[in-house]
């Protein structure tokens, strides 16, 4: 069998299917490559000093792993001088990221969770790193110019490609620039990413979820409502048991549903109002990503993909996964 490359697959997807440009094809490699950087950062562990606080808090307030600005400072340095990017924004850092003044600028916007489930670094268990990328609008002038916070606050459906990688037994890196959702896995003596999961489809039905179960009592009812029958099982409402899975990686999580199916759900309770996850950084590129594969993604009342964001940080409540389960947690959210 022939093996495809990431950059055949996306050299595929420019000439081609006219899917792409040039600019978005370097961008998309450009991520790739930092994502195999910051695989071999996560692969040294405690051997290379990379486990353990940076000393430092991001701008959520949340205590910064070395790991964590190690990512960022890859994927900052990596992106900065291609002229394919107007600005880059990261959940690490409070502002929007300009271009050096002596690069060029280019059309595209890169938002990015540098390293996704850091709680998990430290123990040793799968993380990763999010992306997504937008359009940057053009002022009247018809240049991108000095592109602030304004100009990333676009719906999800605005993205033109988005993508994760998990740094996990193996490194893979699954992405959709809108034609299907695709996964690639590192070969490590080679160096390339190899096309080994296209077309993923995700199955419409599933008995598996995926949520942090400590936060039961401080849930919305839809949401117990839910997980209560999940929990009946056989002789409850739903007349079947589940099985319940809760890496507390996001990117791990999706992964499997990606793989298998499932549903995944972080909504918003007691503690966390607005819920935990990251709109831009996390939720959005997810709902691309999994609705290209068949699957679904909401907050409970909307659509992912169509809400419109208030800011750069934004925290929103996530069900995704395999659709039929997604609607069924959206209607009960519409019943209530
Ligand atoms: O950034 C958020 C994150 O680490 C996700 O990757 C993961 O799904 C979630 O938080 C884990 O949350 P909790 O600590 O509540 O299990």
């Amino acid at each position: 069998m022939k093996r495809i490359t990431l950059t055949r697959f996306l050299i595929e997807r420019q000439r081609d299917k006219q899917l792409i440009n040039a600019d978005l094809r370097l961008l998309i490699e450009t991520v790739a490559r930092a994502c195999k950087a910051i695989s071999n950062a996560v692969g040294k562990g405690a051997v290379g000093g990379m486990l353990g606080g940076a000393g430092t808090d991001n701008v959520q307030g949340e205590a910064q792993k070395k790991l964590d600005v190690l990512s960022n400072d890859i994927l900052l340095d990596a992106n900065e001088w291609g002229g394919n990017l107007a600005a880059l924004a990261s959940e690490e850092m409070e502002d929007p990221h300009p271009i050096p003044t002596h690069f060029p600028k280019g059309e595209y916007l890169l938002l990015f969770d540098p390293l996704d489930g850091s709680s998990n670094i430290d123990v040793n268990v799968s993380i990763g790193t999010i992306f997504s990328v937008l359009r940057c609008p053009k002022g009247a002038d018809g240049t991108v110019g000095d592109p602030g916070e304004k100009e990333f606050l676009q719906p999800g459906s605005k993205q033109v490609a988005a993508g994760f990688a998990v740094y996990g037994p193996t490194t893979v890196l699954v992405l959709t620039v809108g034609d299907g959702t695709h996964g690639f896995t590192l070969d490590r003596e080679m160096g390339s990413f190899i096309l080994t999961h296209p077309d993923i489809r995700i199955p419409e039905d599933t008995a598996e979820f995926a949520i942090n179960m400590s936060n039961m009592r401080r849930w919305e009812t839809p949401v117990k409502r839910y997980i209560e029958e999940c929990l009946a099982g056989k002789t409850g409402a739903r007349g079947k048991d589940f099985n319940m899975r809760w890496v507390a990686s996001m990117v791990s999580d999706v992964y499997r549903i990606l793989t298998r199916g499932g549903i995944f759900m972080y909504p918003r309770d007691d503690k966390n109002k607005a819920g935990r996850l990251r709109l831009m950084y996390e939720a959005n590129p997810m709902a691309f990503i999994i609705e290209q594969a068949g699957g679904a993604c909401t907050d409970g009342a909307t659509r992912m993909l169509d809400i419109q964001p208030t800011g750069l940080h934004q925290r929103i409540a996530v069900v995704l996964g395999s659709k039929n389960e997604v609607e069924r947690v959206a209607q009960y959210h519409a019943q209530a």
